[in-house]
């Protein structure tokens, strides 16, 4: 532990000329300021993972957290769920794999990674003592894949739950069209909750007719938790070449231009089940972020916006803080579905 604390540190110093530069005072949002008296709570419970404060990063945009670990303090952070993992490694799509949209971006990155066995022997020892939750994003093309894969990682004392992907877009087989069934969400949870006995979260996908059916299947095969939303099923064109902007055509879409949508998946989900909602999708600010709290959120991701501005999770967990205060609330249970 301490010689992970002690090079995380040592990162940290090394580039503090950096963090003070003028360039990242201009970012979206100011730095907060915290009055440790006034301040409200909000830490939550996601069945037994405890979050010191209700915001973590979306898998996919932050990387293993390490890659940020000189530009923003990663314990303050409520959780970091690190990039998607296969059993197997992948090498994702060709390029291009990223475009930027109105208000968003689409991606189609497909899931690169190294495969389990290497996220188990290389970046584990790296990350177990990072002082936050570190959760780890599982996939998989088969039923098979993904008991096996999330089997491997309920032996990592450190990581303290899964998200389960079953709505990646971005792949031929597997991940979404498990997703976009409730037969299809139901297996592959039953699938893993044999073999997983950690706190499970389900990431649902938006590209369904009616999420609130799938939300209750997972629930039914003993998810603890549901997070989205995943990204929405986009396209892009290049007018000039008359091609597509990303290398398979459609992508993901994420960022901004899909919050309305999110928060009206979250609010339904919330409804339709008894275990707690993760919300995500489109989330810049604080303020986004009490919109998915009201509409029935317990927990947020920021995905896209760490793009922008890798702090600004932190930057969104101080806002929340500051704005319930300011609203006279002393805890965030009192704002989660008050819509
Ligand atoms: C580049 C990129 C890679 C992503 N990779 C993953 C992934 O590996 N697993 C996953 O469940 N979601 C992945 N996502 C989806 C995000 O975690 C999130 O659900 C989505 O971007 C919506 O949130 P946002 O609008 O805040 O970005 C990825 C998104 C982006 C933009």
């Amino acid at each position: 532990m301490a010689r992970n604390k002690r090079s995380v540190r040592s990162i940290r110093k090394k580039r503090s000329a950096r963090q003070n530069s003028s360039a990242r005072q201009n970012f979206l949002i100011p730095n907060l300021k915290k009055n440790p008296k006034t301040m409200s709570q909000i830490a939550v419970n996601i069945k037994n993972l405890k979050l010191k404060n209700p915001v973590l990063t979306a898998s996919g945009t932050f990387g293993y957290g390490l890659e940020y670990a000189d530009l923003v303090n990663l314990a303050d952070i409520g959780g970091i769920i690190v990039k998607g993992t296969t059993l197997k490694p992948r090498e994702g799509n060709d390029y291009p794999r990223m475009a930027e949209t109105t208000g968003g971006m689409l991606n189609c990155v497909g899931l690169q990674n190294k495969g389990v066995d290497y996220f188990c022997k290389n970046i584990y020892p790296q990350i177990k003592d990072i002082d936050t939750n570190m959760i780890v994003n599982v996939s998989g093309s088969t039923l098979e894949d993904y008991a096996e894969c999330a089997a491997r990682i309920n032996e990592l004392e450190k990581i303290p739950a899964i998200e389960l992907n079953i709505s990646c877009p971005n792949v031929k087989q597997g991940g979404m069209a498990f997703g976009v069934t409730t037969k299809g969400a139901a297996s592959v949870v039953d699938a893993v909750r044999k073999v997983y006995d950690k706190t499970l979260i389900v990431k649902l996908s938006p590209n369904v007719t009616d999420i609130c059916e799938i939300a209750r299947a997972v629930e039914d095969m003993g998810a603890d938790s549901v997070s989205l939303i995943n990204t929405l099923m986009g396209m892009a064109i290049d007018i000039e070449k008359r091609k597509p902007k990303l290398s398979i055509s459609t992508g993901g879409l994420s960022g901004p231009a899909i919050k309305p949508v999110a928060v009206r998946m979250v609010w339904q989900v919330a409804k339709a089940v008894k275990i707690p909602v993760i919300g995500l999708g489109g989330i810049m600010t604080a303020e986004d972020a009490i919109e998915f709290f009201l509409a029935g959120a317990s927990a947020i991701q920021v995905g896209t916006a760490n793009f922008i501005d890798p702090a600004i999770s932190v930057k969104i967990a101080d806002g929340i803080n500051q704005w319930l205060d300011s609203h006279g609330y002393k805890s965030i249970n009192e704002i989660i579905g008050a819509v």
